[in-house]
């Protein structure tokens, strides 16, 4: 497998090592709430909307998720109401460098950017994306591991509409360690997990942010 490109902000693919500020919020994946929309109840959740422009990282009123059908077969074309991420980790300096380092990967000079943040705690055994190969509808998406607990699988695979084999692939375990993509050129899924030992939980948690910009 090629590494990840991180020369062509048209094409961003980077691999980052642990952000240990953000992994370090893993209590609150503790109080996530159940994702209705998820019947086989594996999947639970959390989800905010943020604003980021002049070096500022601001809260937007909480609001229905929407994504497009073309984007997410399973869950488009209607709205989805979640649970608010607390603002204890929306107002977090190491949520406020995250931010900051994503815009600054991208190369966008003075843009105005929309943050769709997801708290993310999927069951073994579960299905991290029953929606299979897609695109958030963003413009980049970061795919952060938080903490992996008796699970295995969970492999994500990122690909472009051109081809059925991967461009890259990864297993995300230790904690803070993500994947950040272009989401207009690449698509992206996570394979199934089980636990390792059905006898003790096993779950797998991630924060996903996805950036839009707005002034473009
Ligand atoms: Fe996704």
């Amino acid at each position: 497998m090629s590494a990840p490109q991180t020369s062509n902000p048209a094409k961003l693919l980077a691999h980052w090592d642990p952000e240990p500020g953000i992994a370090a919020f893993h209590e609150d994946w503790e109080a996530l709430e159940g994702d209705s929309y998820v019947t086989e109840g594996y999947r639970s959740r959390r989800y905010a909307v943020m604003r980021f422009a002049n070096g500022t990282l601001a809260p937007l009123p909480l609001e229905p998720h929407f994504q497009q059908k073309a984007h997410n077969p399973l869950f488009g074309g209607r709205y989805r109401q979640f649970a608010p991420i607390s603002d204890a980790f929306l107002e977090s300096p190491s949520l406020h460098a995250l931010v900051q380092k994503m815009v600054t990967t991208t190369k966008v000079q003075d843009a105005t950017w929309r943050l769709q943040l997801h708290q993310f705690r999927i069951m073994a055994p579960g299905d991290p994306t029953p929606e299979g190969f897609h695109r958030d509808g963003a413009d980049f998406t970061l795919i952060m591991m938080i903490k992996s607990q008796n699970v295995t699988g969970g492999e994500t695979l990122i690909g472009t509409d051109d081809t059925p084999n991967p461009t890259y692939t990864a297993t995300l375990n230790r904690p803070g360690e993500a994947l950040f993509l272009d989401d207009r050129h690449y698509k992206h899924k996570t394979s199934p997990i089980d636990a390792q030992d059905p006898q003790h939980p096993a779950f797998r948690d991630t924060f996903v942010m996805t950036m839009q910009r707005q002034d473009a």
